[in-house]
């Protein structure tokens, strides 16, 4: 299967590898693989080859960098693709609850893709945004502070094209439930505890 950058992202991959020093433009390879993926669907062999033709690079070492990252598909993924996160913090908030719902709920089992070619699942180790456990991204976007039944809600939203919000509905950002704790006062004035002279 041939593959190439349509236009648009082909002056977008030019923009790309002009951000590195010429000598350095295999420094472009992980955006170039994003964006290969973007407009494919997934990083088929195709894309690799192509990418490291644009960026003089041998195809084995794009390989092992689309290998090595977990965000890069090697298959195609669905129209949503479901991330999970059942590492430790959000598995104490009850991850496991979540994923359970979402696989009853679309009859999938991770690394899966429904029929329909809607929804992929894929369990994976933490995103980074533990504090709002437990926690999903859908394609680039997070989901955060969970229940079985919020992620539903989330899944039958995004199916019938509603906008869903993104991030926590249950707080601002990632304060605790019971407000914030630190940085409440007003700043402390220094010079009332240096020396005027300095
Ligand atoms: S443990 Fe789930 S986001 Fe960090």
């Amino acid at each position: 299967m041939k593959f190439e950058f349509t236009p648009e992202n082909k002056e977008l991959a030019k923009e790309i590898v002009k951000r590195y020093p010429p000598q350095y433009k295999k420094s472009a390879v992980m955006p170039l693989l994003d964006l290969g993926q973007r407009q494919a669907g997934f990083t088929s062999i195709a894309v690799m080859n192509h990418v490291a033709e644009l960026l003089d690079m041998p195809a084995m070492r794009v390989y092992e960098v689309a290998s090595f990252y977990t965000m890069y598909h090697r298959e195609p993924v669905g129209k949503y693709h479901i991330q999970i996160c059942t590492t430790t913090p959000c598995q104490l908030c009850n991850s496991d609850s979540v994923i359970e719902a979402i696989m009853k709920h679309l009859n999938l089992q991770p690394n899966q893709t429904t029929p329909d070619g809607l929804f992929s699942l894929e369990e994976v180790e933490c995103l980074g945004a533990c504090v709002n456990a437990p926690m999903m991204q859908i394609n680039d976007d997070y989901y955060e502070d969970l229940t079985a039944e919020s992620a539903v809600e989330i899944l039958e939203a995004l199916k019938s094209g509603k906008d869903v919000p993104i991030g926590t509905t249950k707080r601002e950002s990632c304060e605790p439930f019971s407000g914030p704790k630190v940085l409440v006062n007003e700043p402390l004035d220094v010079s009332t505890l240096t020396r005027s002279d300095l």
